[in-house]
Protein backbone atom coordinates (compact mmCIF):
# COMPACT_ATOMS: atom_id res chain seq x y z
CA UNK A 1 0.00 0.00 0.00
CA UNK A 2 1.36 3.31 -1.16
CA UNK A 3 2.18 6.24 1.15
CA UNK A 4 0.01 8.71 0.19
CA UNK A 5 0.77 12.13 1.53
CA UNK A 6 -2.06 13.86 0.65
CA UNK A 7 -3.79 12.29 3.25
CA UNK A 8 -4.15 14.75 5.97
CA UNK A 9 -3.34 12.13 8.30
CA UNK A 10 -0.20 10.83 6.94
CA UNK A 11 0.91 14.23 6.71
CA UNK A 12 0.59 15.00 10.41
CA UNK A 13 2.43 11.86 11.66
CA UNK A 14 5.00 12.72 8.94
CA UNK A 15 5.62 15.87 10.35
CA UNK A 16 5.63 14.41 14.04
CA UNK A 17 8.00 11.88 13.00
CA UNK A 18 10.70 14.64 11.34
CA UNK A 19 9.99 16.40 14.51
CA UNK A 20 10.61 13.51 17.01
CA UNK A 21 13.74 12.94 14.88
CA UNK A 22 14.90 16.47 15.05
CA UNK A 23 14.97 16.13 18.99
CA UNK A 24 17.05 12.62 18.86
CA UNK A 25 19.86 14.36 16.39
CA UNK A 26 19.72 17.77 18.46
CA UNK A 27 18.67 17.14 21.48
CA UNK A 28 18.33 20.16 24.16
CA UNK A 29 21.23 20.88 26.16
CA UNK A 30 19.77 24.30 27.41
CA UNK A 31 19.55 23.88 31.42
CA UNK A 32 16.53 24.93 33.68
CA UNK A 33 17.58 28.42 35.60
CA UNK A 34 14.92 27.19 38.05
CA UNK A 35 15.01 24.56 40.83
CA UNK A 36 13.03 21.54 38.95
CA UNK A 37 9.94 20.47 41.10
CA UNK A 38 9.52 17.01 39.15
CA UNK A 39 12.35 14.75 38.25
CA UNK A 40 12.68 14.55 34.77
CA UNK A 41 13.31 17.75 34.69
CA UNK A 42 15.83 16.93 37.37
CA UNK A 43 18.31 15.02 34.66
CA UNK A 44 19.36 18.36 32.90
CA UNK A 45 19.35 20.76 36.02
CA UNK A 46 22.58 21.84 37.83
CA UNK A 47 22.71 23.21 41.19
CA UNK A 48 24.71 26.66 41.57
CA UNK A 49 27.96 25.35 43.41
CA UNK A 50 28.89 21.83 44.64
CA UNK A 51 27.46 21.50 48.67
CA UNK A 52 30.33 21.78 50.84
CA UNK A 53 32.65 19.17 51.48
CA UNK A 54 33.47 17.27 54.41
CA UNK A 55 36.85 16.32 55.15
CA UNK A 56 36.96 13.54 57.73
CA UNK A 57 39.68 14.89 60.27
CA UNK A 58 41.30 14.27 63.48
CA UNK A 59 40.40 17.30 66.12
CA UNK A 60 41.20 17.63 69.77
CA UNK A 61 39.27 19.54 72.37
CA UNK A 62 41.05 22.65 71.88
CA UNK A 63 40.09 22.97 67.71
CA UNK A 64 36.65 21.58 68.16
CA UNK A 65 35.50 24.33 70.15
CA UNK A 66 35.48 26.79 67.88
CA UNK A 67 32.46 25.08 65.86
CA UNK A 68 30.15 26.14 68.15
CA UNK A 69 27.76 27.59 65.04
CA UNK A 70 28.28 31.09 66.12
CA UNK A 71 28.29 33.59 63.06
CA UNK A 72 26.32 30.63 60.83
CA UNK A 73 29.47 28.43 61.46
CA UNK A 74 29.43 24.70 61.20
CA UNK A 75 28.30 23.17 64.31
CA UNK A 76 30.38 19.99 65.68
CA UNK A 77 30.63 17.73 68.39
CA UNK A 78 32.16 14.59 69.78
CA UNK A 79 30.57 11.64 71.06
CA UNK A 80 32.85 8.83 73.10
CA UNK A 81 35.62 10.18 70.21
CA UNK A 82 33.43 10.14 67.45
CA UNK A 83 33.03 13.97 66.08
CA UNK A 84 30.01 14.32 64.27
CA UNK A 85 28.91 17.02 61.69
CA UNK A 86 25.35 18.57 63.31
CA UNK A 87 24.92 21.45 61.61
CA UNK A 88 21.61 20.47 59.89
CA UNK A 89 20.23 20.23 63.84
CA UNK A 90 21.31 23.75 64.09
CA UNK A 91 18.02 23.80 66.29
CA UNK A 92 19.06 21.90 68.29
CA UNK A 93 22.76 22.79 68.61
CA UNK A 94 23.19 26.60 67.34
CA UNK A 95 23.76 29.51 69.90
CA UNK A 96 20.24 29.73 71.27
CA UNK A 97 18.87 26.05 70.58
CA UNK A 98 18.33 23.99 73.88
CA UNK A 99 21.44 21.17 73.48
CA UNK A 100 24.02 24.81 72.20
CA UNK A 101 25.86 23.50 75.33
CA UNK A 102 27.18 20.79 73.35
CA UNK A 103 28.42 22.39 70.40
CA UNK A 104 32.46 22.28 69.87
CA UNK A 105 32.72 20.10 72.47
CA UNK A 106 33.12 16.31 73.91
CA UNK A 107 29.36 15.25 74.83
CA UNK A 108 29.90 12.28 75.71
CA UNK A 109 29.50 12.20 78.96
CA UNK A 110 26.29 14.71 79.25
CA UNK A 111 24.82 11.89 76.26
CA UNK A 112 25.60 9.43 78.79
CA UNK A 113 23.85 11.14 82.22
CA UNK A 114 21.44 12.35 80.07
CA UNK A 115 21.90 15.79 81.53
CA UNK A 116 22.97 19.44 79.86
CA UNK A 117 24.31 20.78 82.89
CA UNK A 118 27.66 22.66 82.05
CA UNK A 119 30.05 20.54 84.63
CA UNK A 120 28.97 17.58 82.16
CA UNK A 121 31.47 19.22 79.86
CA UNK A 122 35.36 19.11 80.42
CA UNK A 123 37.46 21.97 80.15
CA UNK A 124 38.98 22.48 76.53
CA UNK A 125 42.34 22.48 78.24
CA UNK A 126 42.43 19.17 80.15
CA UNK A 127 43.25 15.63 79.00
CA UNK A 128 39.96 13.91 77.27
CA UNK A 129 37.16 12.74 79.98
CA UNK A 130 37.62 8.86 80.38
CA UNK A 131 34.07 8.47 81.12
CA UNK A 132 35.41 4.93 83.51
CA UNK A 133 33.23 5.94 86.29
CA UNK A 134 30.18 5.59 84.22
CA UNK A 135 27.62 2.70 84.36
CA UNK A 136 27.05 0.27 82.11
CA UNK A 137 23.39 1.98 81.96
CA UNK A 138 24.77 5.20 81.14
CA UNK A 139 27.35 3.76 78.11
CA UNK A 140 24.08 2.10 76.71
CA UNK A 141 22.60 5.64 76.67
CA UNK A 142 26.02 7.09 75.05
CA UNK A 143 26.00 4.40 72.50
CA UNK A 144 22.09 5.19 71.87
CA UNK A 145 22.67 8.78 70.57
CA UNK A 146 25.71 7.98 69.35
CA UNK A 147 23.30 5.48 66.94
CA UNK A 148 20.75 8.55 66.94
CA UNK A 149 22.91 10.46 65.10
CA UNK A 150 24.98 7.99 62.92
CA UNK A 151 21.44 7.82 61.10
CA UNK A 152 21.27 12.15 61.12
CA UNK A 153 24.33 13.80 60.48
CA UNK A 154 27.43 12.92 58.92
CA UNK A 155 30.69 11.95 61.36
CA UNK A 156 33.52 14.23 60.31
CA UNK A 157 36.51 13.52 62.30
CA UNK A 158 37.83 11.78 66.16
CA UNK A 159 38.42 13.17 68.92
CA UNK A 160 41.84 12.63 70.42
CA UNK A 161 44.23 14.76 73.28
CA UNK A 162 45.27 17.84 72.68
CA UNK A 163 48.85 16.97 73.00
CA UNK A 164 48.44 14.10 70.45
CA UNK A 165 48.59 16.17 67.44
C1 LIG B 1 13.45 19.10 79.64
C2 LIG B 1 13.43 17.89 79.13
C3 LIG B 1 13.59 17.67 77.67
C4 LIG B 1 12.72 17.88 76.67
C5 LIG B 1 11.31 18.47 76.78
C6 LIG B 1 13.35 17.48 75.44
C7 LIG B 1 12.77 17.54 74.19
C8 LIG B 1 13.32 17.10 73.04
C9 LIG B 1 12.68 17.10 71.74
C10 LIG B 1 11.27 17.58 71.45
C11 LIG B 1 13.57 16.61 70.86
C12 LIG B 1 13.35 16.48 69.37
C13 LIG B 1 13.08 15.06 69.00
C14 LIG B 1 13.08 14.93 67.50
O1 LIG B 1 12.41 15.71 66.82
O2 LIG B 1 13.78 14.04 66.98
C15 LIG B 1 14.78 16.29 71.58
C16 LIG B 1 15.89 15.77 71.01
C17 LIG B 1 17.07 15.61 71.69
N1 LIG B 1 17.28 15.75 73.02
FE1 LIG B 1 15.96 16.38 74.36
N2 LIG B 1 14.60 17.03 75.71
C18 LIG B 1 14.80 17.13 77.05
C19 LIG B 1 15.92 16.79 77.74
C20 LIG B 1 17.10 16.41 77.17
C21 LIG B 1 18.32 16.21 77.91
C22 LIG B 1 18.52 16.35 79.42
C23 LIG B 1 19.24 15.89 77.01
C24 LIG B 1 20.68 15.61 77.35
C25 LIG B 1 21.42 14.77 76.72
C26 LIG B 1 18.62 15.87 75.69
C27 LIG B 1 19.23 15.59 74.52
C28 LIG B 1 18.60 15.54 73.31
C29 LIG B 1 19.29 15.23 72.07
C30 LIG B 1 20.76 14.95 71.89
C31 LIG B 1 18.32 15.26 71.07
C32 LIG B 1 18.53 14.92 69.59
C33 LIG B 1 18.69 16.14 68.78
C34 LIG B 1 19.08 15.76 67.37
O3 LIG B 1 18.43 14.90 66.79
O4 LIG B 1 20.07 16.33 66.90
N3 LIG B 1 17.31 16.19 75.86
N4 LIG B 1 14.59 16.60 72.89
Amino acid sequence: MAFDLGTPVNTALLIYILYLLQRIVFPSNSISKTIPTEFKNGYSWMPKSHPPTLLYQTYTPKTLSPFNGEDGKRILLAIDGVVYDVTAGRNFYGPNGMYANFSGRDASRGMAKQSFELDMLTPIDQPLDKLDDLTPAEIDNMKGWMEHFSTKYIVCGKLVENDAV
